[in-house]
């Protein structure tokens, strides 16, 4: 019988981080095939097209064709019971897209093996690194020529400070593509272009069998053996310790379109990738497998319906388990509460959950009761710590057009920026005082001001301001006190603290030579 422990001990959740274009929706398209939630590959990507129809929340998505809906992934395989947390990655790019990757264990990082390592790519993974989560790396597009595996891995370390190990290497690449090589499995897998759903797998004896010969081309052959004793000389060695704090990425080469290498890397993920892992609190670790249901919101959506104007909480359960219809405690409101109709995500249909475990996320229905990083929890009172914000990299003062509708305008502008849907700071000791909104993407702009007009019936008149970087400082009581002084562009985020905002990083980097002693951070975990 399966106990509530081992239902916990299946689960696998991770965040697929790249930039976009580097094949995430196709890779996870095959992810959710070889589950069987998706019939037919393919359809992940015919639904972006054409979901409008069901799930069209706003004006502005369905004018701009955004997906912003499909949160989360959950499919079985084998016995693992496997969520995917969706990273939005193109213009609905936002604070969201980080913070998803807080309810993550794991993340598989997804380059474009022309590409390499792309700017968002970087973005997101120096959040995973805030937490230092396992990295796992899916090299893609290897049916087309792409840069050497040797300088894509050297790229990994000089931009990101992760040292690699592949777990499979390709055997020529684009029209040249003969299959990988797992060095783990010591086995072949052929790559047949005509048919890539035809993958031969050979066993072997290592690289050197002389087996090889009979199904791969001589000069490849030669090449191939060359790098692997480079590997074997020159890399690092396999390490799980490493892999699982963070510091080691096992990388996996293959091409999504394909399928091929998809199943693989599955294999291999689903052995190495932690189930849910312990999470802190302002009591200590809250460890899964403790028998007591809790968890956190990461992430709140708005008006999925737009004829409800409701919000979904999505919850991250991080222990116990929970069950249709259970009381709980919101400890930051202090009173308890039934989780009445949770909804959970299967290849993106919205179902009801009866019961679901630590490690899942559920989508509570939320008349605004749900601030980003609350804690709920089944008896005891303890909060998870802080959701951290990150730096915006647009800013906007905003005030309202009809000073009548001041009232509604603050009220607004308060449950957006408590949804996590942008930044609100205002201007240090500065007169009159502004109000400065911060976002990751530019989209959110128009999300806030469609949503103050129509939730809130506040015009809002939007000056775009010259900032692209947003820090918060921290130091010495002396230092900070000149810093407050002599600095300009200080504001001051939800919670008081100090945040300085610069036009670009010559800017930034001329005030952090001024102030040796200060710390400049790029989020609010001061990390
Ligand atoms: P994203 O979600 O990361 O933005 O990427 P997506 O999967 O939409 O893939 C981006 C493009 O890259 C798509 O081509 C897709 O077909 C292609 N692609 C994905 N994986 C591979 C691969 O392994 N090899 C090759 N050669 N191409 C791959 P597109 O032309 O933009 O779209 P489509 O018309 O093919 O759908």
């Amino acid at each position: 019988m399966t106990t509530w422990k081992d239902e916990i001990a299946s689960r696998k959740t991770f965040a697929i981080i790249s930039h976009p274009d580097a094949g995430k929706t196709t890779l996870t398209e095959k992810l959710l095939y070889f589950g069987g939630a998706i019939r037919e590959a393919g359809s992940v990507k015919g639904k972006k097209n054409t979901k409008h129809a069901t799930s069209d929340w706003m004006e502005i998505e369905k004018q701009r064709g955004i997906s912003v809906t499909s949160s989360v992934m959950e499919f079985r395989y084998r016995n693992f019971h496997i969520n995917i947390l969706d990273t939005p990655g193109h213009e609905d790019f936002s604070e969201d897209t980080y913070r998803t990757l807080t309810a993550a264990d794991s993340a598989t990082m997804l380059i474009d093996a022309a590409k390499g390592v792309e700017a968002q790519t970087k973005k997101l993974f120096k959040v995973c690194r805030l937490r230092s989560i396992p990295i796992f790396t899916f090299i893609n597009k290897l049916d087309r020529q792409g840069r050497d595996p040797f300088e894509l891995m050297e790229e990994m370390e000089n931009l990101l400070g992760i040292r690699s190990y592949p777990m499979n290497w390709p055997i020529g690449m684009g029209r040249d593509f003969q299959g990988i090589y797992d060095r783990i499995n010591k086995k072949i897998e052929l790559f047949d272009p005509d048919n890539p759903s035809n993958i031969q797998v050979k066993e072997v004896s290592g690289p050197n069998d002389p087996v090889l010969v009979d199904f791969i081309d001589p000069s490849l052959l030669e090449q191939f053996q060359e790098e692997m004793e480079l590997l074997d000389v020159a890399g690092d060695a396999y390490d799980e310790e490493r892999i699982l704090s963070g510091e080691l990425t096992p990388v996996f080469f293959g091409s999504a379109i394909s399928n091929f290498g998809v199943q693989n890397y599955l294999e291999h993920f689903l052995k190495l990738a932690p189930a849910p892992v312990p999470r802190e609190s302002d009591i200590g670790p809250i460890s899964p497998m403790d028998g007591e249901f809790s968890g956190f919101v990461f992430k709140i959506q708005a008006n999925m319906n737009p004829k409800h104007r409701d919000r979904i909480a999505f919850l991250r359960i991080t222990s116990g388990k929970y069950t249709q219809g259970m009381s709980v405690r919101h400890v930051r409101l202090e009173k308890s509460m039934r989780l009445a109709q949770p909804t959970q995500f299967l290849a993106q249909d919205r179902n009801i959950v009866k019961e679901a475990y630590a490690g899942d996320i559920i989508g509570l229905f939320d008349p605004g009761t749900f601030r980003i990083g609350d804690t709920l929890a089944e008896r005891t009172s303890f909060s998870f710590d802080e959701m951290p914000h990150f730096s915006p990299e647009h800013f906007t003062a905003i005030t309202v057009k009809d000073a009548m509708k001041h009232k509604s305008f603050e009220k607004g502008l308060q449950q957006l920026s408590e949804e996590g849907a942008i930044q609100l700071f205002h201007t240090y000791k500065r007169f009159p005082e502004l109000q400065i909104v911060g976002v990751i993407g530019v989209l959110q702009f128009e999300v806030l001001e469609y949503r103050l007009k129509n939730e809130y019936h506040a015009d809002i008149k939007m000056e775009s301001l010259p900032y692209s970087i947003a820090r918060w400082i921290d130091g010495p009581e002396k230092d900070m006190e000149l810093f407050k002084q002599k600095q300009k562009q200080l504001v001051t985020d939800r919670d008081g603290r100090i945040v300085a905002l610069f036009d670009n990083e010559f800017q930034m980097n001329m005030t952090k030579d001024k102030y040796p002693n200060l710390s400049f951070y790029e989020n609010s975990y001061l990390k």
